[in-house]
């Protein structure tokens, strides 16, 4: 039987975050200034094992999953990722396995990853204005590292890629055309993701939140655009694509146009917390119980308790909640549960 939560929304994918750490500190979602040289991430001890990663994973296909995703953090801060990639490829019941990354170690790592068994890969890329972009990763990388990580991508076969390009009003909003036109020129689809207020560190304002429609309106001044169906049920890009025939643009419109009736997605933290929602407050451990021994069917017991309680849908309400009230409310943060 299909397992269902509170409204009826079946468990389709499994995000998993590999590690909190990542070399960019873009300021939406590590700020460099509380992200410093002394902040504490996850000692090495608590992180699940890729054996544990693996063992959660086939429960959590048994009851439904069939996309996985490998985020952070920086996944590929982990050692030896490529070795997850494959133990979870072997997996049956898995019909796509895919990784979120910002590309700075891609080129180094791409090959292995491939020959892992990893199908497809979406890289972040907010602007290609390069002063703007060292602005956005604080300081760490130029345009120039990540392009690298996409030629890198595309000579070993991915493509087309998925560009993830997150807008913030007065800070980048002005450079979505000359993305756009790169990517298409290149056969990539680009999204386009409103700013959102994950987690409580980002100092989120709705301000600087830059509308989906804004931004389609914005790109297709320049190159006509026209909207095309989901893929799938669920699909979190709205799509566009250009009227004279060279592929299409994805816009995430979690702030204006909130998408949680179909949200399918469970997530696993590094430590082995289950989050079944991107703004929740609160993870349960699986880590815990399978340390003490529990067995596949006790902790499928407790996944089947968690997706079957769940009612969670932050991005219908937010607009409901005071700033106040958003300030109070405890989120988990983005780099450690990843997008
Ligand atoms: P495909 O598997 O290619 O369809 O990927 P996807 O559309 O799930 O894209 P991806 O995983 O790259 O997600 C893109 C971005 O959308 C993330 O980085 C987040 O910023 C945002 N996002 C993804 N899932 C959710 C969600 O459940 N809620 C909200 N509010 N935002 C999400
Ligand atoms: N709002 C929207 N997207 C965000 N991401 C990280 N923080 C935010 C935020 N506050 C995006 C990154 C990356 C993906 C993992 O999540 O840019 O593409
Ligand atoms: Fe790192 Fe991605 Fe967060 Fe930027 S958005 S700090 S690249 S995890
Ligand atoms: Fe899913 Fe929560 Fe995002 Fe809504 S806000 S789409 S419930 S993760």
């Amino acid at each position: 039987m299909t397992l269902i939560d509170q409204f009826h929304r079946p468990l389709r994918d499994l995000r998993i975050s590999v590690t909190d750490r990542c070399n960019f500190r873009c300021p939406y979602c590590m700020p460099a200034e509380i992200f410093g040289e002394r902040y504490q991430f996850l000692p090495k001890p608590q992180l699940l094992t890729f054996e544990e990663i693996t063992r959660l994973t086939r429960i959590i296909v048994r009851l439904g999953a069939v996309k996985i995703r490998l985020t952070g953090g920086e996944p590929l801060l982990r050692q030896d990722i490529e070795r997850l990639v494959s133990m979870l490829d072997a997996l049956e019941g898995v019909e796509d396995l895919a990784m979120t990354s910002n590309a700075y170690l891609l080129p180094q790592k791409i090959d292995v990853l491939k020959a892992a068994g990893l199908k497809r890969l979406t890289i972040s890329l907010d602007t290609l204005d390069d002063e703007i972009f060292r602005k956005m990763n604080g300081g760490r990388s130029g345009v120039d590292k990540v392009l690298a990580g996409i030629y890198a991508a595309e000579k070993a076969g991915f493509s087309p890629l998925k560009i993830n390009a997150v807008i913030q009003r007065g800070v980048n909003d002005h450079t979505v055309v000359d993305l756009a036109r790169f990517f298409k020129e290149r056969g990539h689809i680009l999204r386009f993701i409103e700013y959102m207020d994950v987690g409580n560190k980002n100092g989120w304002k709705m301000d600087e939140v830059v509308p989906a429609r804004e931004i389609v309106e914005r790109v297709h001044a320049a190159m006509p655009l026209e909207p095309v169906a989901s893929n799938y049920f669920g699909e979190v890009a709205r799509r566009y694509r250009y009227v004279d025939g060279g592929g299409e643009i994805g816009l995430i419109c979690s702030v204006t146009q909130p998408f949680c009736g179909s949200c399918t997605r469970m997530r696993l933290s590094p430590e082995g917390l289950i989050f079944t929602c991107l703004f929740a407050t609160e993870g349960v451990s699986l880590r815990d119980p399978l340390r003490a021994g529990a067995t596949d069917d006790e902790l499928e017991k407790i996944l089947r308790q968690t997706w079957g309680d769940r009612i969670d849908r932050y991005s219908e309400i937010r607009n409901s909640l005071t700033d106040e009230m958003r300030d109070q409310r405890k989120k988990v943060e983005m780099y450690h549960i990843g997008g």
